[in-house]
């Protein structure tokens, strides 16, 4: 049986989502945006690049015909506006609150099996929506963010070093926002961590420009924000629940007390397989790395009060 991978919106994530999906042969897929002819046309794109590319996944695009969704075996949801400069993400909270209740319970309906990769900012805020719109479980509703500034945090580590990417591990963890919270502790190049190769003041600079990350993007394109890096993190997680690898990756999850949180949707590194978030890993935190990650969870919280507020 093939997989079936539905992406809501087909925006610069959603369909750079879809492309790599498709030419990875996660899963044939169905690209899906309120505008008419945007996601047929670059469906049918992606469809004649595949002769060239090499591959066999069926790719549809259509407007608001979630019918199409079908049986889907993951939802990623791109759908909602991106940042402008110099408008943070949670300028974006009311608008895609809207659009993330709406798109969520379509899906949930064709697709009660699903398990749903969030990508809308504000994230954290955006998994609390779909958390509830849906219905589902908390392990089949899953925030993409961790995997993508943890691989910002990879990418300058490497660039820093001139070390291969592949060398690097590293986490990044909190809520995808301002407050986020690299561990460069737990931070290693071939094994070694990051805090013996990089002195304090070079990586304290690793870690601000990891924090700002999708600024510095949003300020060099001035019309919209980053979406090679997010689509790249949105199939990671595709992958490693289609193929129930048992990954272990940083994502946003619904925490019921790991961590000292309650009730709220944080980065934090999960295991993911089959089922969605199998285990929420817990690495032991020293007090500034915690009181960072409350700090974070923190802000996150106040986002679900002000949604409460917003109704
Ligand atoms: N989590 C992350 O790390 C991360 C990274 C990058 C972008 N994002 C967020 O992802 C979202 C998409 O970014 P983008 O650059 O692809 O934006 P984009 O504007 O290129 O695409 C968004 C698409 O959503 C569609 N849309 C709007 N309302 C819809 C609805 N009700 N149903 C279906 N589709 C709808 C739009 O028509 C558009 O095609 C934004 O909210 C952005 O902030 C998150």
């Amino acid at each position: 049986m093939r997989k079936k991978v539905t992406v809501v919106g087909a925006g610069n994530v959603g369909a750079t989502a879809a492309m790599r999906v498709a030419e990875k042969e996660l899963a044939d897929v169905v690209l899906l945006d309120v505008l008419e002819g945007v996601p047929a046309g670059k469906a049918l794109d992606l469809a004649e690049a595949a002769p060239i590319e090499g591959h066999d996944c069926r790719i549809v695009g259509c407007t608001n015909q979630y019918q199409e969704a079908e049986g889907s075996d993951i939802v990623i949801i791109t759908a909602g506006i991106p940042r402008k400069p110099g408008m943070s993400r949670d300028d974006l909270l009311s608008t895609n609150m809207r659009i993330m209740r709406t798109v969520v319970s379509e899906v949930a309906a064709v697709a009660p099996k699903s398990i749903l990769i969030i990508v809308s900012n504000p994230l954290d805020a955006m998994c609390h929506v779909a958390y509830e719109a849906s219905g589902f479980p908390k392990e089949r509703v899953i925030g993409m963010a961790g995997v993508l500034d943890s691989a910002r945090f990879r990418a300058f580590i490497a660039m820093e070093l001139n070390v291969s990417v592949e060398n690097i591990h590293a986490f990044v963890l909190g809520g995808h926002g301002d407050t986020m919270v690299p561990i460069s502790r737990y931070s290693t190049v071939a094994g070694i961590p990051i805090t013996e190769l990089i002195s304090p003041d070079r990586l304290a600079a690793i870690e601000k420009r990891t924090r700002e990350g999708g600024a510095e993007i949003v300020g060099l394109l001035k019309t919209g924000s980053a979406y090679y890096a997010p689509a790249s993190g949105a199939v990671e997680m595709t992958e490693a629940i289609l193929k129930d690898k048992k990954k272990i990756l940083a994502c946003a999850a619904y925490l019921s007390g790991e961590y000292g949180i309650k009730d709220l949707f944080v980065g934090v590194p999960v295991k993911l397989g089959a089922r969605g978030v199998e285990d929420i890993i817990e690495i032991k935190l020293n007090e500034g790395e915690r009181k960072a990650l409350n700090h974070s969870a923190e802000s996150v919280r106040k986002l679900v009060e002000d949604m409460k507020r917003l109704g």
